[in-house]
């Protein structure tokens, strides 16, 4: 059962210190309000998920206590620095390329290269996030399928037996998510529209334009215009058989497939919100093993499995050879 803390120092970092142990803290910003965990924590971000029964590993938008903070994570072009100037804190995230660097792990950004970042107006917000030290990522803080949250009690009617911590700081005052603009390419693009509009960014950057599928058709999840993970070598879905040279991405305490070259295990044991957490970062280390493929074990579909295999799917889709 969820426990609803009215906002002061006291409480603000207890849960700065919950969310640096890993556990899922509600927090207002001035949008709506968040389902926070420790970007920096797989499993605390693989709980993010299975709190919020997502049928898919969209990437998060990581928040922080000032534009500095964000720099540790994400490379700033001259524009993007320009619109954090100009509108942080506040409601807009900006999408950058991730600093090789980072600790942010791979699950918090699907395995993109790329990452989403903000800086919000809320004084509980900044108060929590600079108590924390690490980079909290949060989506809205409401069961998937619902909608976002605007204060602590529409969190607790959604998320209350699936989480402990609620931070109450009233009533958000915006009431919509934050307006996202892609900053990877020389045109900055808005993604998702929110409380800045074109007019309002664009007396900032004159260049910025609306992605043109928004225009066409306003797709109603921004993730219908995202980049999906990929690896540079085939996957294979679902494999017993291995090919010469080829890496298992295994799962479970069962009997293992003989004559795999490299074997990571997502869970020995079997726990899928262990898979998730290892899933991105897994990928990556088989693909840098130079292997001929990735062959992927059978995955349950059940709770977390269903995301797991979402992606999985897709990577294996837009998997290309060496
Ligand atoms: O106002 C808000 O932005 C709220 C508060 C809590 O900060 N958060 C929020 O998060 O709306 P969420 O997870 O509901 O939406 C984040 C969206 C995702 O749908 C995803 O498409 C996009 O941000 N996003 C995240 N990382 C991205 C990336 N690397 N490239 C493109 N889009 C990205
Ligand atoms: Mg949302």
């Amino acid at each position: 059962m969820a426990l609803i803390l009215p906002s002061n120092s006291t409480t603000v970092s207890l849960l700065a210190e919950k969310l640096t142990q890993g556990e899922l803290v509600a927090f207002p910003t001035e949008t709506v309000y968040g389902l926070g965990a420790d970007a920096t924590n797989s499993k605390a971000v693989a709980a993010i998920y299975q709190a919020k029964g997502r049928p898919s590993f969209n990437p998060l938008i990581a928040h922080y206590p000032s534009q500095e903070a964000a720099a540790k994570d994400a490379i700033f072009s001259e524009q993007a620095l320009q619109l954090a100037q100009a509108f942080w804190p506040g409601p807009l995230t900006l999408v950058l390329p991730k600093k090789k660097d980072s600790k942010v792990c791979a699950l918090a950004t699907s395995g993109l290269d790329t990452i989403a970042v903000r800086v919000p107006a809320h004084p509980v917000a900044l108060e929590l996030l600079k108590a924390c030290g690490t980079p909290i990522v949060a989506p809205s803080a409401n069961p998937s399928g619902f909608l976002s949250p605007v204060t602590a009690q529409q969190v607790e009617k959604g998320l209350g037996l699936k989480i402990n911590w609620i931070l109450d700081g009233g009533k958000t005052t915006k009431g919509l998510e934050s307006t996202i603009v892609d900053c990877t390419t020389d045109t900055p693009t808005i993604l998702r529209h929110g409380p800045l509009t074109l007019e309002m960014l664009a007396k900032t950057v004159p260049t910025i334009t609306e992605s043109f599928s928004h225009q066409e058709h306003a797709p109603k999840a921004p993730g219908m215009l995202l980049q999906h993970y990929a690896p540079h070598c085939p996957l294979r879905l679902t494999i017993t058989n291995p090919q010469p040279k080829e890496g298992l991405l295994a799962f479970g305490s069962g009997l293992m497939p003989l004559g795999f070259d490299y074997i990571l295990n997502l869970s020995p044991t079997g726990d899928l919100q262990e898979a998730a957490a290892n899933l991105f970062d897994y990928l990556h280390k088989l693909e840098d093993l130079n292997v001929s493929g990735i062959a992927v074990m059978s995955i349950p579909r059940e709770g977390l499995g269903e995301a797991i295999h979402d992606k999985l799917k897709r990577a294996a889709h837009g998997s290309h050879p060496h």
